[in-house]
């Protein structure tokens, strides 16, 4: 350290033209030398805290999809941001209550503790609102994990449970939506394994309003294992379905199409793929294309995903309800998305700073046939750096606790480099 200086009188501080002036005392100019050194310092510091942060550039302009395009050819469309959840690693970590049960090892516990991004959700129809012989009961208990024992038939996930027992008139049923309603244009994939027991509606769909809604809903009473024929509902809500009375099927333009799986979906988990895209939504199961959707009864509002497994009696939709309980299994969701949201597109801007630099744009892997598990066991939110900033939840250990960011210790270390200096100066120019 330098020798005690005496106080100085107080004066007013010297803008910084005075100080780096040629009009010094010798002291001061021995000093001055020292300071432009320092600034020079001060300089390569922040340079090179900052280039490793550019170089880096881990999907910080979004993520990269192969989507169909107008000819049915293939085009890529960008997302800026992601949300990821890995249910079958949450179900992992959920408590397990079997223990407690009624020797039923197969069901679900009742772990309704949050999962990050989503909500359960609570609320009652009557019949006349669930348009079917019964009314519907969503409630969080419905609404939770495998158990350990389902878990280790390679059943892990969430489950949405539709139970065989009539409450009060109503079908007690099972809901689940994303925290995030600013799903504006992307591409949302379920891994999900469908309930065999007839009667009931598992959909995952894309909502904003029931005029503006995306669906792929299965009815496990159509499904027939006897002659292997599985169909998927694909359906675009809209205003002429609304005026339908909600029957897509009778509107015409392509808006319903009920698809073939080319395999059987109760026996397995696979890959059911909604692309939100301007003007144009496509189906996909197992990275396959089910259906193109185009016109006007496309969707054009910001939105959310919504799993749900339901039954109202209905004999010309869900049928049912069931026999005995009936689950819907999802091992993921994995949306990367546009938002509608000003604050996410200047988080975005700010985020990317060159989007040629090398990694700036990430590929999302597409689940293909054939070529499978490589993508279907890819989540951005396993490797560091990679979802800066965006929603994820059951990523593993190593990847959530990189921290977010540099920036703030090296604007302390600036600030506080910049005070040291600014001291020195007065000190040395007061002597
Ligand atoms: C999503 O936003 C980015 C950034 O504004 C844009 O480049 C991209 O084209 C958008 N994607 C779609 C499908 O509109
Ligand atoms: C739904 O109905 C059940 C049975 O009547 C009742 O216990 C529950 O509180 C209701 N839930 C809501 C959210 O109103
Ligand atoms: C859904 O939203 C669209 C766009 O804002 C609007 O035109 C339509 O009337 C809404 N439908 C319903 C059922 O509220
Ligand atoms: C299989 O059975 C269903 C009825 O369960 C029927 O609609 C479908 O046409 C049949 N498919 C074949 C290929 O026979
Ligand atoms: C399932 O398909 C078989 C063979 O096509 C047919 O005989 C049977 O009636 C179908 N089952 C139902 C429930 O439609
Ligand atoms: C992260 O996202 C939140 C929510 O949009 C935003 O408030 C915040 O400024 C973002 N942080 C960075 C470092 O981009
Ligand atoms: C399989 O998918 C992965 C991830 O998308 C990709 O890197 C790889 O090249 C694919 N392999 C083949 C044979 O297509
Ligand atoms: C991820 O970010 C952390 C902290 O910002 C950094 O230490 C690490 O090197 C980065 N990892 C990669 C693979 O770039």
């Amino acid at each position: 350290m330098s020798p005690p200086l005496p106080l100085p009188p107080p004066r007013r501080r010297p803008p910084l033209a005075d100080l780096l002036a040629t009009n010094v005392t010798p002291l001061f100019f021995h000093l001055h030398l020292h300071l432009h050194h320092l600034l020079v310092l001060l300089l390569i510091i922040i340079v090179v805290g900052y280039a490793p942060r550019t170089a880096r550039a881990d999907c910080e302009c979004g993520y990269l999809a192969a989507v169909h395009g107008g000819d049915s050819s293939n085009r890529r469309a960008l997302f800026t941001d992601l949300l990821e959840t890995d249910f079958a690693r949450l179900a992992a970590g959920a408590r397990d209550d079997d223990d407690h049960d009624d020797g039923d090892d197969d069901d679900a516990g009742p772990d309704a503790s949050p999962i990050e991004g989503w909500a359960r959700q609570a609320f009652n129809l009557t019949r006349e609102r669930a348009r079917g012989e019964y009314g519907e009961l969503f409630a969080v208990e419905n609404v939770g994990f495998v158990a350990a024992a389902a878990a280790k038939k390679g059943d892990a996930g969430l489950r949405l449970m539709v139970r065989a027992e009539i409450v009060d008139g109503m079908v007690p049923v099972a809901e689940l939506d994303t925290q995030r309603l600013d799903l504006m244009w992307g591409t949302f994939r379920a891994m999900m394994k469908v309930s065999s027991v007839k009667g009931t509606c598992a959909a995952f769909f894309w909502y904003f309003n029931d005029t503006q809604e995306i669906d792929m809903e299965f009815l496990s009473k159509d499904f027939n294992a006897s002659n292997g024929s599985y169909p998927v509902n694909l359906v675009l809500q809209s205003r002429e379905a609304a005026a339908a009375g909600h029957d897509a099927s009778g509107t015409g333009g392509g808006h319903f199409v009920r698809a073939l799986l080319p395999f059987d979906p109760t026996g397995d988990f696979h890959e059911y793929r909604i692309d939100y895209l301007p003007g144009r939504v496509t189906f996909y199961a197992d990275g396959e294309p089910l259906a193109d959707m185009e016109g006007a009864a496309v969707p054009s509002s910001p939105g959310h995903l919504i799993l749900q497994h339901w039954s109202n009696g209905n004999r010309y939709w869900s049928g049912g309800p069931p026999a005995e309980d009936a689950s819907l299994l999802v091992s993921y969701v994995k949306a990367y998305f546009n938002s509608s949201t000003a604050q996410r597109r200047r988080d975005w801007e700010a985020r990317c700073r060159d989007p040629t630099a090398p990694g700036a744009v990430c590929e999302i892997p597409d689940v293909a046939p054939g070529n499978w598990s490589a993508a279907a066991d890819w989540f951005f939110a396993d490797h560091a750096n990679m979802t800066n900033n965006q929603t994820a939840s059951g990523q593993s250990e190593e990847a959530s606790s990189s921290s977010p960011s540099t920036e703030p210790s090296w604007s302390i270390i600036i600030i506080v480099c910049w005070l040291w200096l600014w001291l020195a100066a007065e000190f040395a120019s007061a002597v």
